[in-house]
């Protein structure tokens, strides 16, 4: 039968098998997929494994911290983090229309990768975590994705680049993949955390995409995110983020009219992404969330729920 241990103490096995004296690359996104991938094979090949996160400036508050605490610190895995922020920064500068973004932040992505690597020296196996929905290719992604498994799908990666692919989580399910991932000690805030699209907040700030709109944004997230948890919510959501509007509205604070960003919060409950619902959190817990939002981050003075489900809606806003 199939256990997570099981599974663990057979893939394993396997890795090691088709590895031999190898090396292997992965490129680690800090989700869940990528993370219980690397641990994996980690445990099966140790110092043989290399992986590559890059900080693209478009995470979440604290990501890449905990990224490298997590992986460098704790597992005691080889990672090479790079601090690209500024290079997405400029390429996205000017830029509000969403294909746009995303592909100045899809190829840069690539570039910088293949820079890495190629400092590296020689890899013949690339690691990703494909889960079997990607395999079936149950999930569409509009546009092209950060991740280098779409780009390796569509040639993104260049053609001296012939590794072999190494893909161990190939025939689960999300439910599994974490199931795996608690089997290995991950940490719960990688396995639980709520998936996040490779362009990052380059799609969840709306028009143009500088450090100050992604700050603000990082923050109010944050806090969403902190009382989602704090209602215990958090893991009956299937994914819940923040989107800052590119309208400013009025508000008053004190004496005075205040002119200020508005922002949308977003939580749905869905199995694969494909289809969504809007989730119904309780009008106490909105209420604090936007209490905080606009007490605590300067700059915002709105707050929108969001409640549409897809289709016809998207998840995301872009
Ligand atoms: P939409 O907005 O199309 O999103 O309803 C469906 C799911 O896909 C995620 N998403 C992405 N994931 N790269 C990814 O890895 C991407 O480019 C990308 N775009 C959207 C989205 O967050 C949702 O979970």
């Amino acid at each position: 039968i199939w256990t997570p241990a099981n599974f663990v103490e057979a893939e394993i096995e396997r890795i090691r098998e088709l590895v031999g004296d190898k090396r292997v690359l992965c490129g680690l996104s800090g989700g869940v997929d990528s993370s219980v991938a690397a641990v994996l094979i980690h445990r099966a090949i140790g110092d043989r494994l290399t992986c590559v996160f890059v900080d693209n400036g478009l995470l979440r508050k604290d990501e890449g911290k905990q990224v490298e605490e997590a992986f460098r610190n704790h597992f005691h895995m080889n990672l090479i983090a790079v601090n690209a922020e500024d290079r997405f920064l400029e390429a996205l500068k000017g830029v509000s229309d969403p294909e746009k973004k995303r592909k100045a932040i899809g190829n840069l992505f690539v570039r910088i990768f293949e820079e890495e690597s190629k400092k590296l020296g020689d890899f013949d196996f690339l690691a990703q975590g494909t889960l079997y929905p990607d395999v079936i290719e149950s999930v569409s992604f509009r546009g092209p994705s950060v991740t280098i498994k779409t780009h390796h799908n569509v040639g993104g990666l260049p053609e001296d680049m012939k590794f072999k692919l190494l893909e161990p989580l190939r025939e689960l399910f999300k439910d599994e993949v974490r199931a795996v991932g608690a089997a290995l000690g991950i940490p719960d805030n990688f396995i639980w955390r709520h998936p996040f699209p490779g362009p990052g907040l380059g799609v969840r700030v709306l028009g143009e995409v500088t450090k100050e709109r992604c700050d603000v944004l990082r923050e109010a997230d944050a806090i969403y995110m902190e009382e989602l948890h704090k209602a215990g919510l958090y893991r009956r959501i299937w994914q819940a983020f923040t989107v800052l509007l590119p309208v400013n509205t009025v508000g008053v604070m004190g004496d005075n009219r205040t002119y200020e960003n508005a922002v949308a919060i977003r939580a749905v409950e869905s199995t694969d992404g494909m289809t969504a619902d809007w989730a119904h959190i309780p009008y106490e817990v909105l209420g604090r969330i936007s209490n905080r939002i606009i007490n605590e981050v300067r700059g915002i003075n709105r707050v929108a729920y969001d409640i549409s489900s897809k289709p016809p809606a998207t998840i995301e806003w872009e």
